[in-house]
């Protein structure tokens, strides 16, 4: 139950929505080791680098997309060599066609063009063939790797991860990061390409107009130079607010069941669309940006044209330049402009892509601490469990359990009562390790559970959560949970061991199809169903976390005699507020702010000496009518 060993976010300094839940983590990574604030320029450094390590990060996941990779690189690379012959082929066709009337020349030149028109057209559908493939797969590896870490984490750390943000970062973050990041490594590789290769032919053109266009070109950065700072902090805002908003708005509508009965709807659609305005701004200064530095940019764009019309045409007249080189030239001007640009644009795409990321990455550096064993021992359990001095310190560090030193038989039905937040669902997850103690440790059948094999300890551990987790699957898919191979018949005989049965026959092949959560089933259906997924595991040992407690009594009585029936062999630990169910038992332990009161057969725990005068309270529940008895069986 340790702590989430979370990183600072990036977003330290930079600036985040007003109000939102980033900003309070922003002095984290910011403070120098003498508690002094760093200088800015050590913060800039310091995000530089961290924006560094995150892109590498992503780059590494792509390697084994290589043959992708290659394919991308191989056809931009033809895809702008095409493009670069169409100016040389336009200044043919004017020089040597139109003024010098060479028309013989004509079906060459067009056949060329030809040429380079489909090979363009060619190498760009492969670049988002191989851009596609790369990004998808990508996508699904990164996807799938997040939800198996997910699946990893204990109980503890599960309910401290916002299912909001986790169906945020597995949707929509995924595919985010791999099309930025590869759309990054193409842009530079792109630009790294077409500006070298632009200026040399350039300069094959026209020596005088080279000595105006290299000067002119210190100006196009003056655009991202002036903009760069204001447009970077317009567009990490709001990848900020989206990546917040998009988890706040998943949760709501996760909870939506819940808040029906507690929150006004016009409350709750006002609370919403308060946030969800807070975009408005946020997207209208990011435009608003954006268009005032792009009115620089066209004012830079248009100078530099005069200048080489003006310098270009004087040299057409004096014979140094022909027309066709002329018009061939301001065409490449265009294949300079472009890459020069998007590599002064760079940090920006470069920090979206890495706000992006680091928020996935925040799901996915989540330690693992349930860890599978190294050398994991193969799982054949009777089912003798002990508590050796296990303890569990919650995460704002209140002890949970304390010192727990107790041992049930194998075959023992033990019920293990006492008083809400004692800490009974608690040690019942100690079991199958859904979570693992911080001190002592759980030993089934002489060896500690964390030398078992991990997903074989779960086979031989069933659990019945208090509130179980049901799919929009059929009544058979959400029973066949616990054991994906059964067979209908192995799954009937578990429902009618639940009392369910009737949930098989309810509707078409497989029973009915639940709702979102089991929501078109009462409570004590979905209890029973529950069961059924434990039954149909045979496990060795059966935990039971209040798993009867919303049916009525009469069908509680039915399914508590089957389920002691049924399970010969089985060792059974039940968790129950009620005292007749506890008193069924071979023995009951007590919890009591999370350490064991008392522990022993229910005739003494239970009741003790009954004190002359009256039936003393038992633990946890109202006192019974009648003394324990054995359950029928
Ligand atoms: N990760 C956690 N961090 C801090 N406290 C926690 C954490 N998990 C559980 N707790 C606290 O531990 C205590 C025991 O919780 P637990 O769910 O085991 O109680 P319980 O005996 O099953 O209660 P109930 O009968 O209401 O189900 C509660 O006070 C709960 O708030
Ligand atoms: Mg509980």
């Amino acid at each position: 139950m340790a702590p989430a060993g979370l990183t600072p976010p990036l977003w330290a300094g930079a600036a985040a929505p007003a109000r939102s839940t980033e900003a309070s983590h922003a002095p984290h990574g910011a403070s120098s080791p003498a508690g002094r604030p760093p200088s800015r320029r050590a913060s800039r450094w310091a995000r530089h680098d961290r924006i560094l390590r995150l892109l590498l990060r992503v780059g590494r996941l792509f390697v084994p997309l290589w043959p992708w990779l290659l394919l991308l690189v191989v056809a931009t690379v033809a895809g702008i060599s095409a493009e670069l012959l169409e100016p040389m082929l336009h200044q043919a066709f004017v020089n040597r066609v139109l003024l010098g009337h060479q028309t013989r020349l004509l079906p060459e030149i067009l056949a060329f063009y030809a040429l380079a028109a489909t090979g363009n057209w060619l190498a760009g559908n492969l670049v988002h063939y191989a851009f596609l493939q790369a990004t998808e797969r990508f996508s699904v590896r990164l996807r799938a790797a997040a939800y198996g870490h997910l699946r990893r984490l204990s109980l503890a750390a599960l309910r401290r991860t916002s299912t909001g943000e986790a169906t945020a970062a597995l949707q929509q973050f995924g595919p985010e990061v791999g099309e930025g990041f590869l759309g990054l490594v193409q842009s530079i590789l792109a630009s790294l390409y077409r500006l070298p290769a632009s200026l040399a032919l350039m300069a094959h053109l026209s020596g005088p107009l080279m000595h105006v266009m290299l000067p002119a070109l210190a100006l196009y950065p003056l655009y991202p130079l002036l903009t760069a700072r204001p447009l970077r902090r317009a567009l990490t805002a709001l990848a900020l607010f989206d990546v917040h908003a998009q988890g706040v708005v998943n949760d709501r509508i996760a909870g939506l069941r819940g808040l029906l009965h507690q929150v006004e709807a016009s409350e709750d659609v006002g609370a919403l669309r308060a946030l969800l305005w807070r975009r408005v701004p946020l997207r209208m200064r990011a435009f608003l940006v954006d268009r005032a530095g792009a009115l620089l940019d066209v004012a830079v764009h248009q100078g530099i044209t005069v200048l080489l019309l003006g310098v270009g045409g004087s040299a057409v007249l004096h014979g140094d330049m022909t027309v066709g080189g002329l018009l061939a030239f301001l065409e490449y001007v265009r294949g300079v402009e472009g890459p020069v640009r998007r590599l002064l644009h760079l940090p920006i795409g470069a920090q979206r892509v890495a706000v992006v990321a680091e928020r996935l990455f925040a799901l996915t550096d989540v330690p693992v601490d349930v860890p599978p064993p190294r050398r994991p021992r193969p799982v054949r359990l009777r089912g003798e469990i002990e508590f050796r001095g296990v303890g569990c310190t919650g995460d704002d560090g209140r002890d949970i359990l304390v010192d727990i030193h107790v041992r049930i038989p194998a075959g023992a039905r033990c019920a293990v009562v006492g008083g809400s937040g004692a800490g009974k669902t608690t040690l019942g997850a100690l079991i199958p390790r859904y979570l693992d103690p911080d001190r002592g440790a759980v030993w089934i059948d002489g060896c500690d559970v964390r030398e078992y094999d991990l997903a074989g300890l779960r086979a031989a551990v069933a659990l019945v959560p208090q509130d179980p987790v049901f799919f929009r699957e059929s009544v058979l898919e959400n029973v066949r949970v616990g054991r994906p191979h059964a067979s209908e018949r192995e799954v009937g005989q578990a429902l009618a061991r639940a009392h369910a049965e009737d949930l098989l026959t309810g509707g078409p092949v497989g029973g009915r199809t639940l709702h979102e959560a089991g929501g078109n089933l009462s409570g004590g259906q979905r209890q029973r169903l529950a069961l059924a997924r434990a039954y149909l595991q045979a496990p060795a040992v059966l935990v039971l976390d209040e798993a009867t407690a919303a049916l009525d009594p009469a069908l509680q009585r039915a399914v508590c005699a089957d389920l002691f029936a049924g399970s010969r062999g089985q060792t059974v630990v039940f968790i129950t507020h009620q005292v007749e169910l506890a008193a069924r038992a071979d023995m009951v332990i007590v919890l009591e702010g999370g350490r064991v009161r008392r522990v022993g057969p229910p005739a003494q725990v239970l009741w003790g000496a009954p004190p002359a005068g009256g039936e003393p309270t038992p633990p946890g529940g109202e006192s019974p009518r009648r003394g324990p008895r054995r359950p029928a069986e």
